[in-house]
């Protein structure tokens, strides 16, 4: 599907111009020089164990025992029609087992079958490890002494190396060469002489989560560490380059983003990067128009669409969304425009963003007039009272808009701000994830 030619059959509808609450969270006012938007904010707490999701490898599991299933069912159902196909299969098992014994198990068995009728063949019963034998005395070779040597008077470590006669014992001496011959009740049971059994390390099993970082020195480890939290299926091979490892949207705060902005809608994701948001608004069945001004993101992006299965439900377009969204109708932008690094400071003011030459606030007025709604990805530091006064500078309708503080695991990670939903708009429930 073309996303882009769709764009352009769509038009807006739902701005909005509801009331300010819909009694999920408090009601923020803001001074500015616009008249103050209503902000509602709330908590949407997702959870997440920052570990690889399995679905893959389950799939693949599956795919090889279904395969196995059906060799052995082949093999059952052709055999079943053919006694003698059967009989022959049989015997040429049974062969190789004789011959494996015999330990000719390499010379061809197409000259002959075993004879033996199928009834009287049983298994063999398996063989229980041979005791070691002993004389009636007790001992057994092997056995570990203390040795009385007469010619010294005094006791000895050793094993016992073979038996000389009915009583009379050869016993090897642990630390010397010598072999001595005592007889048996010269010697008695000793643990002595055993080397220390090394103590078990204590290792810890590695989880594949704890796989050391491959990227020391050009990616931070504290990102490194949280790599299944940006993409649970990491490992199937997710490329990101450097400033995507700081600036991907956590899979689980993108999937929630998802369900609030929709599928079935045109979504234009202005600054896709390596495709964190794209990827779960296509997932939850939004048609994407993926925009990044560097087409190696682009490329990472389409890539890793394709591991979760997704990339044909998205345009990729390399160009510079500044320019591009005027030019754009959609259902919604979903704006996640670089912060300036990670180290974005206290107090984040939506005026501080830049991107292709316009701040924060001239963005959402762009993002705006290409969609009717507009879920713009912010800084976890970012005020009611800045997103309210942009709202207010961008032009938007005087609807409600709804801030979402992401928390995962507990932890605050960013804020979402819906502009241009109608009030009386069902959001889905708070941590659903
Ligand atoms: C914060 S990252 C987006 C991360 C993305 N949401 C994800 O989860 O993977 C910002 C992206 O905006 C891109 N960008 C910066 N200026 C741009 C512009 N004028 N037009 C389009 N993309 C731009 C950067 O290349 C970068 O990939």
């Amino acid at each position: 599907m073309d996303a882009l030619r769709a764009l352009c059959l769509c038009g807006k509808d739902d701005a909005s111009d509801g009331n300010s609450s819909d009694g999920d969270g408090a009601v923020v006012t803001t001074e500015s020089a616009a008249p103050p938007h209503p902000v509602v904010e709330v908590d949407c707490r997702d959870f997440d164990d920052g570990t690889r999701n399995f679905r893959l490898e389950r799939r693949s599991v599956v795919w090889y025992c279904e395969t196995l299933a059906r060799e052995v069912a082949d093999a059952a159902v052709d055999c079943a029609c053919d006694e003698a196909a059967r009989d022959r299969l049989e015997a040429r098992m049974d062969m190789r087992g004789e011959m494996a014994a015999a330990g000719i198990e390499d010379l061809p068995t197409s000259f002959g079958a075993s004879k033996r009728p199928r009834t009287a063949r049983k298994k063999k019963k398996q063989k229980a490890p041979q005791k070691k034998p002993r004389k009636k005395h007790g001992w057994a070779v092997g056995d570990a002494c203390e040795c009385f040597y007469e010619g010294d008077g005094l006791w000895y470590v050793g094993l016992v190396a073979s038996f000389a006669g009915d009583d009379g014992v050869e016993v090897a001496l642990v630390g010397s060469e010598c072999v001595v011959v005592v007889p048996h009740y010269w010697l008695q049971k000793t643990t002595r002489y055993r080397e220390p059994e090394p103590e078990p390390e204590e290792k810890p099993k590695q989880r594949l989560e704890d796989a050391p970082n491959p990227y020391a020195g050009l990616v931070d480890d504290k990102y490194w560490a949280q790599r299944f939290h940006y993409f649970s299926l990491y490992d199937c091979g997710v490329r990101l380059d450097a400033e995507s490892w700081y600036s991907v949207t956590p899979e689980k705060v993108a999937a929630s983003i998802a369900r609030r902005v929709g599928g079935g809608r045109v979504v234009v994701d202005a600054f896709c990067g390596c495709g964190g948001n794209a990827i779960a608004l296509a997932s939850e069945g939004a048609w994407v128009v993926a925009v990044d001004v560097d087409a190696r993101k682009l490329d990472m992006a389409r890539h890793n669409a394709a591991i979760y299965g997704v990339a044909d439900r998205i345009d990729f377009v390399a160009a510079d969304a500044i320019g591009l969204l005027p030019t754009l109708k959609a259902d919604a932008v979903f704006l996640s425009p670089p912060w300036g690094g990670p180290d974005y400071g206290d107090d984040f003011d939506v005026a501080a963003i830049r991107a292709g030459g316009v701040d924060g606030v001239g963005l959402l007025a762009l993002a705006l007039a290409a969609a009717p709604r507009v879920a713009y990805y912010l800084p976890r530091t970012t005020s009611a009272a800045s997103i309210a006064a942009a709202a207010a500078r961008a032009g938007a309708a005087r609807g409600g808009i709804r801030v979402e503080a992401h928390y995962l695991n507990h932890r605050l990670k960013a804020k979402t701000a819906y502009v241009g939903w109608p009030a009386d708009h069902a959001w889905p429930k708070n941590g659903k994830t």
